[in-house]
C-alpha cells in the first residue's frame, strides 16, 4: 500500500451529450480551450503535482485521446524541417514518458463510479487521484497540488466549491461533520439533492484523492441517481469508514461540461495569453 499519490485516473468514458453534434465523433475531452484539449490541461496538472502513472478509462469513440498522447513522427519531422521549435517543444513536452500511461475501457457508460471501478486492477492497493477533464481551474497553485499539499497520507480528499442558490442541485454535496480552516470533515454526501434538502453549500468539483477502500462499495455495482453508478454514493459510504475531507479550492473553476462554462473558459484563458489578450479584449469591447 502506498499513501503518496503517484497514480491518477482520468475517466473519459462519458458520451458528452451536452456538446452534440461536436461530440458525435470527437471525444468531449478533446475539445480545446484556446489551442489545448481539455484532457491535456488535466494531464499537465497531474504531472506537475507529482503524478507518475496516468490511467485513462476510455470508451467507444475515444481513440483520439490515445493518439493525442502518442508520438506522431510525421508531425515531429515536419515541425523540425520547418524550424518550428516552439510547436515542436510543446508537442514533445506534452507526451507522458513511455510506459507511464495505461488505458482501460469502460464498455458501457454506466456512470462515473463505474468508470473509476473499471480502473481497480490498475490501482491495486495505492491511494490515487481522479481528475475530471471537464473542470479546469485558473489558479496560482493547481487544484490537485493544493490538495496534495494538504493531504496527510491517510483517508481521502475531495475538491469543493461553495455554491449559492439552486445550482447546488447539479452537484454532489457534502454533509458536513466539522470544519477546520479550509478543510471540511465529511460525514456523508448526497448526489444532486433537491435545493431545499441540500445538506450544505459545499459542492464536490472534479478532483479527488481516493483510497482503494472505495472499491469495496463500487464492487456492489449499486445504481443511484439517474440510474447511474455514482461516485458520490461510493464516497459517502467510504467516508463512514475512513477520514475523508473536502478542501476549499482557491482560484476560478470553469465547468467545461456546460456550454457557458466552456465558452467562459475559452475567453478567460485567451485573455490570460500574451499573444491573444489585446485582440480578444478589443473584440469583446465592441459588445459593450
Ligand atoms: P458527465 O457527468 O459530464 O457526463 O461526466 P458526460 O457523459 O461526459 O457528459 P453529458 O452530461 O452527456 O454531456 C463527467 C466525467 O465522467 C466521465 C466523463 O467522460 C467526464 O469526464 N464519465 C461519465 C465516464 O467516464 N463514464 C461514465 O459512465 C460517465
Amino acid at each position: 500500500m502506498r499513501n503518496s499519490v503517484k497514480k491518477a485516473v482520468f475517466p473519459v468514458g462519458g458520451m458528452g451529450t451536452r456538446f452534440l453534434p461536436a461530440t458525435k465523433a470527437l471525444p468531449k475531452e478533446m475539445l480545446p480551450i484556446v489551442d489545448k484539449p481539455l484532457i491535456q490541461y488535466a494531464v499537465e496538472e497531474a504531472a506537475s503535482a507529482g503524478i507518475e502513472e496516468f490511467i485513462f478509462v476510455t470508451g467507444r469513440g475515444k481513440t483520439a485521446i490515445e493518439d493525442h498522447f502518442d508520438q506522431s513522427s510525421e508531425l515531429v519531422n515536419l515541425l523540425r524541417k520547418r524550424n518550428k521549435s516552439n510547436e515542436l517543444n510543446n508537442i514533445i513536452n506534452s507526451m507522458p514518458k513511455p510506459g507511464a500511461v495505461a488505458y482501460t475501457r469502460q464498455q458501457e457508460p454506466l456512470g462515473l463510479g463505474h468508470a473509476i471501478w473499471c480502473a481497480r486492477n490498475l490501482i491495486g492497493e495505492d491511494t490515487f487521484a481522479v481528475l475530471l477533464a471537464d473542470d479546469i481551474f485558473m489558479s496560482k497553485k493547481s487544484c490537485l497540488k493544493q490538495m496534495i499539499d494538504q493531504y496527510d497520507g491517510t483517508g481521502g480528499m475531495v475538491a469543493v466549491e461553495e455554491i449559492e442558490g439552486e445550482e447546488i442541485s447539479s452537484y454532489g454535496v457534502l454533509d458536513v461533520d466539522y470544519k477546520e480552516l479550509k478543510k471540511i470533515k465529511i460525514k456523508g454526501l448526497v448526489e444532486k439533492p433537491i435545493f431545499k434538502e441540500a445538506p450544505s453549500k459545499y459542492a464536490v468539483v472534479g478532483r479527488y484523492i481516493l483510497t482503494p477502500k472505495i472499491f469495496e462499495y463500487l464492487d456492489k455495482q449499486i445504481k443511484g441517481t439517474g440510474d447511474e453508478i455514482q461516485l458520490t454514493d461510493a464516497l459517502s459510504w467510504t467516508a463512514k469508514h475512513e477520514d475523508y475531507f473536502g478542501l476549499k479550492i482557491e482560484g476560478e473553476r470553469f465547468d467545461c461540461g456546460s456550454k457557458v462554462g466552456y465558452l467562459r473558459a475559452n475567453i478567460a484563458f485567451a485573455i490570460d495569453r500574451d499573444d491573444l489578450s489585446n485582440d480578444i479584449l478589443n473584440y469583446l469591447r465592441t459588445f459593450i
